[in-house]
């Protein structure tokens, strides 16, 4: 019985940052963004969003669509918790209306993390055929003012209804897996912003994509020759490019460097405009190459995702003929062709912005327009809101 991704959508922030306004803040030459790391604007969230206004706003097309009645586990993925011990998850099953009789939790693993949801989805839908599970990645990728890494920033969810006999993907086994002990990229629990050693960083992500490629052909996976695209995790979309190269002189493939870049090519369309956003990137990446390439039906992708720290899998994936009419790729442009343009002043005040840490009250100001808001924090609780129903 196949099983896969029966419905896909996502949901960004209420702003961008367009990389020519870093670019002159900073006098950094535009082509360092554009063609460097390949970036042209990143999302920036509103003073009143968070990862779980992303998260709820991403999977409300899914239960509108389908109804919450076989929904009986949220998996959701995030680095970006908003709490060491409630699950994010449990806020946006309330903000959904989805029944008492579901189990929630929240999973961890840098990027990785939507990954694992998908796979243990995949499996409790194996032992019970008629549940769905929604799994949802949502983050908000923030690295200090002036660092490296602010280029690379940006914030997105993506939500995804796991089925049996998927309308969408067919995610296959066997998986090529690697775990490697590296402190490549890190937020200690006292920190607001990542920590990461860059080069390193790019290093242990190449090394992941040889072990779990070196482990998938072990476990008996598709011959290289075999995929029609390949999606990898995006902390920067030229990221994607290196990684395809590097796989393809390790697995001897001989494309051409033009098919190589254009094996990877459409999968960053949205991720070059939103930036990183960590668990959601990989399937950010998938919906972009489901809605910008129309020869998919029937045939394999392959995806890579890596967690730094590191964990990362590599896996196949069969496109479901007809898949086309349950995309949502109108919704996916209009989020991110309706965000609002922010310049460097509003986007630097909103970065410095923190929340109160001593229980008060606090209320934030009415400023995204996502059908979600956190109205705002008082003892120690956040508050979250539908928009419609804001009295
Ligand atoms: N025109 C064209 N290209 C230019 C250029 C110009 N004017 N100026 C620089 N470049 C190129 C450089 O040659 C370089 O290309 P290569 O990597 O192909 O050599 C690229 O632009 C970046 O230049 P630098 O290395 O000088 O840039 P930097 O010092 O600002 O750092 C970075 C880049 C290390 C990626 C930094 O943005 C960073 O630390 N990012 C966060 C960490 C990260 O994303 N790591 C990726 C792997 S970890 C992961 O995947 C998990 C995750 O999500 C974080």
């Amino acid at each position: 019985m196949p099983i896969g991704i029966h419905d896909l959508s996502f949901a960004t922030g209420h702003y961008v940052l367009e990389h020519a306004e870093l670019a002159r803040a900073y006098g950094v030459d535009i082509d360092k963004f554009h063609l460097g790391i390949g970036q042209e604007a990143m999302s920036v969230l509103a003073a009143d969003e968070d990862i779980v206004t992303m998260a709820a706003a991403a999977a409300q097309p899914i239960v509108d669509r389908h109804g919450t009645g076989d929904i009986r586990t949220v998996l959701l993925a995030t680095e970006t918790a908003v709490d060491q011990a409630k699950s994010a998850g449990v806020y946006v099953h309330s903000l959904l209306g989805l029944p008492a009789a579901t189990r929630v939790v929240e999973l961890k693993q840098a990027c990785y993390g939507a990954t694992a949801a998908l796979q243990f989805a995949a499996a409790l839908v194996a032992r019970e055929p008629s549940q769905r599970v929604l799994v949802i990645a949502t983050d908000v990728a923030r690295y200090d003012l002036e660092s490296p890494g602010e280029s690379t920033q940006g914030a997105a969810a993506v939500a995804m209804l796991v089925a049996a006999d998927p309308a969408i993907l067919r995610v296959e086994s066997p998986s090529g897996l690697f775990t490697a002990d590296i402190m490549d990229f890190w937020r200690p629990n006292y920190r607001s912003t990542a920590l990461v050693d860059g080069r390193t960083s790019i290093t242990a992500y190449l090394q992941a994509v040889e072990g779990a490629w070196k482990d998938y052909g072990e476990q008996g996976g598709r011959a290289i020759d075999e995929f029609s695209a390949f999606c990898y995790h995006q902390p920067f979309t030229k990221m994607a490019h290196k990684a395809h190269r590097h796989l393809a002189e390790f697995a001897s493939l001989a494309d051409t460097p033009n098919e190589l870049h254009t094996a990877v090519l459409p999968t960053t369309l949205y991720n070059r405009v939103i930036g990183n956003s960590y668990t959601a990137s990989l399937y950010l990446g998938l919906a972009a190459l489901l809605d910008h390439r129309t020869d998919l039906d029937g045939r394999p992708l392959a995806m890579f995702s890596y967690g730094s720290g590191s964990v990362a899998e590599f896996f196949g994936a069969t496109v479901v003929p007809g898949h086309r009419e349950h995309l949502r790729t109108a919704g996916n442009r209009s989020a991110v062709n309706r965000r609002t343009p922010i310049d460097f002043a509003g986007y630097r005040a909103l970065h410095e912005q923190t929340l109160p840490t001593d229980g008060r009250d606090h209320e934030l100001p009415v400023e995204g327009s996502g059908p979600f808001r956190l109205l705002g924090l008082s003892g120690h609780k956040r508050i979250y809101q539908a928009r419609a129903h804001r009295s």
